[in-house]
């Protein structure tokens, strides 16, 4: 829908912004990276890339960037928190973030002058319809006074600058621990009648810009502390800057997300908007996740895949769609980014074809049980629903239902006057949820989303308690992991880290090959997993003498260094890594006394003799060609 399409005459698509946004910040002295894979390396908390300043972590922490101090690039990035919300005209689960960092370099009016400079003179945006939040201040950190008056120095009148305290203006970290800090948002108002107020509550005023001042680092157990250097990490999404420069509401209306929605508007039957949404941004996901050599498992990163491949087929059907359609959509996704992604055509749609084809064998069949369920369940009344539903805290509510602690609880819920009968009749059990799950591959948003849809709730808690009977799924796996959260450099997941070094080096040297080459790495606080090229299985004598090695070197005390080397020498000297994806002509080495040198940005300890004692408890098939190796530190 156009809003408003005369106050900014320039239509523009998304590969127009980016182009428009590196080029300026390039201008600026900045260096573009890589659009990192949306699987973060050596990255043992997180399933995704959330944001464009996951990978650049270590550097913000203060490890020198090969690149330099002003970085810039387009980073795909995944976020599941709000997928519940996607359907409507802006959430989305998988998008393209731009942003530019300073590392140690320029900071809060740097940015802020550069951010509105680009906004008004590149964009040419109107600056009546500019509005702006800074950090209201807290005990962590003082009031910002100092972005307010940068902004107001650049024009910005002072009812178009408003304070908020830190869930709106402090950004990170992502995970538990790690770089954060008080942010500056940028609003632009995208409806009719200029208000003269800056109002951020006012949907009309959309967020296209975050600019993060990251000089503080959060550190375990709460608190935060000074870092070394003062960072600048800034956000602007894609889709919807190009929808509010085009004046559309829907996001699904931009260049790259039209073509989609077309696309399955020639498949559907029905028109249900929401549905098509879905679809839409679910299988978009779904192509990316699925580019990065994943595949649908019942497991974290396959796990979030499956249930974006299978919400999208539940929604398929309520559009009347009866033939398969995923690849087709999926192709229209390789169309539409074929200018800016490389993908694994073949792979993709083989798996992303194969998933349909299993749950659309059992999805008729379980869509009958749950009627059946569900026909035996009383409906709590509409109005009574939506009260429900629309109480701020519902979700606490809920979980509170679902909470098997609470169960002998009263349950009536004053506002929405609902009493604890009332729920119990129209509650679907974890036994019956696990039923769906189990037998019919229903995963637990989709029988939420079923349960919604007929008025009636399910017991996640329940549900839960059945999974873990059954051990199908751990915890952390439904719990914490879905949740996409940053990387804790602790000090058990650097040891593991390079503990990986020693374990690639002891792998060359004691098998003979040096084409042996990291194939994958996953490191958890409690071991590491490491994939390796290899063709066969290793002996028991082989393992035996790969640990001996590595412990030889942990023993002997190696120190830990690090050098910036140019990319052409690196390979000259024998420097082990993957160089392809490498950003820039100089690249980052770790060295391990004279044992290992290997690409990598860290961190590392700086002393073998931190590890103890290292130890392989599993050696096996990972894929064809490909050995898996777990090992912990004592
Ligand atoms: N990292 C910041 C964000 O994601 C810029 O909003």
């Amino acid at each position: 829908m156009f809003l408003n399409f005369f106050y900014n005459p320039f239509a523009m698509k998304s590969s127009e912004l980016k182009k428009k946004y590196i080029e300026f910040f390039k201008k600026k002295g900045h260096k573009e990276i890589i659009n990192a894979p949306l699987v973060p390396e050596n990255d043992p908390t997180v399933l995704f890339t959330t944001a464009g300043m996951h990978p650049l972590v270590p550097f913000l922490l203060g490890e020198k960037h090969p690149a330099g101090k002003r970085l810039v690039n387009v980073q795909k990035c995944i976020r599941t928190g709000d997928i519940d919300e996607v359907g409507d005209e802006v959430h989305l689960t998988f998008f393209e973030m731009l942003g530019n960092w300073s590392l140690g370099d320029y900071f809060k009016e740097g940015a802020i002058k550069m951010s509105y400079e680009f906004l008004t003179e590149v964009l040419g945006l109107d600056k009546n319809r500019i509005g702006v939040s800074c950090f209201l201040g807290d005990e962590d950190a003082e009031r910002d006074n100092t972005s307010a008056n940068a902004w107001e120095k650049l024009g910005i009148p002072k009812e178009r600058i408003v304070f908020l305290g830190k869930e709106d203006n402090w950004w990170g970290p992502a995970g538990n621990t790690g770089p954060c800090g008080p942010d500056t948002e940028i609003f632009y108002y995208a409806g009719k009648n200029i208000p003269k107020k800056f109002n951020p509550r006012d949907k009309k005023w959309v967020e296209i810009w975050n600019d993060v001042f990251m000089e503080y680092n959060k550190i375990k157990g709460g608190g935060v502390e000074l870092l070394e250097q003062k960072n600048v990490d800034t956000g602007m999404g894609i889709e919807r800057t190009v929808a509010v420069l085009n004046g559309f509401s829907d996001v699904y209306e931009i260049d790259v997300l039209k073509s989609l929605m077309e696309k399955v508007s020639k498949i559907a039957r029905g028109e249900d908007v929401r549905s098509k949404r879905i679809i839409v941004d679910h299988l978009r996901a779904a192509a990316f996740i699925l580019n990065e050599g994943i595949a649908p498992s019942n497991l974290e990163r396959g796990y979030v895949l499956r249930r974006l491949i299978r919400r999208a087929i539940r929604h398929g059907r309520l559009l009347g769609i009866q033939d398969r359609f995923c690849k087709e959509i999926v192709k229209e996704v390789f169309i539409v980014y074929k200018w800016n992604y490389f993908f694994r055509e073949q792979f993709i749609l083989d798996e992303v074809g194969k998933e349909e084809e299993k749950f659309a064998s059992t999805l008729e069949q379980g869509l009958k049980i749950t009627e059946k369920i569900f026909s035996k369940k009383t409906p709590i009344k509409k109005e009574k629903y939506l009260k429900l539903m629309q109480l701020p805290n519902h979700v606490e509510i809920l979980k509170d239902l679902w909470n098997k602690k609470q169960a002998g609880k009263d349950y009536s819920i004053k506002e929405a006057k609902i009493s604890k009968k009332e729920i119990d009749k129209a509650i679907i059990t974890g036994k019956e949820g696990f039923l769906l799950y189990q037998s019919y591959g229903f995963p637990a948003e989709m029988i939420i989303e079923l349960a919604m849809e007929k008025n009636l709730l399910f017991h996640r808690g329940g549900f839960r308690m059945e999974l873990e009977k059954h051990q199908e799924l751990s915890r952390t796996a439904m719990a914490g992991r879905f949740k996409s959260g940053l990387v804790d450099h602790s000090e058990k997941t650097t040891r593991l880290h390079t503990a990986t070094h020693l374990l690639l080096q002891a792998l060359r040297n004691i098998l003979g090959d040096k084409n042996i080459i990291q194939k994958g790495s996953n490191i958890t606080a409690d071991r590491l997993r490491f994939d390796f090229n290899f063709p066969r299985k290793l002996t028991d004598d082989e393992i035996k003498k790969i640990e001996g090695e590595v412990n030889e070197q942990i023993i002997k005390g190696l120190e830990v260094n690090w050098k910036e080397v140019k990319l052409i020498d690196a390979k000259k000297i024998g420097i082990t890594g993957v160089f392809e994806h490498k950003y820039g002509d100089r690249v980052k080495a770790y060295f391990i006394g004279d044992y290992s040198k290997e690409l990598c940005s860290g961190p590392h300890v700086t002393n073998t003799n931190e590890l103890r004692k290292f130890k392989i408890i599993k050696e096996e098939s990972s894929s064809a060609g490909v050995r898996r190796i777990k090992a912990v530190l004592e």
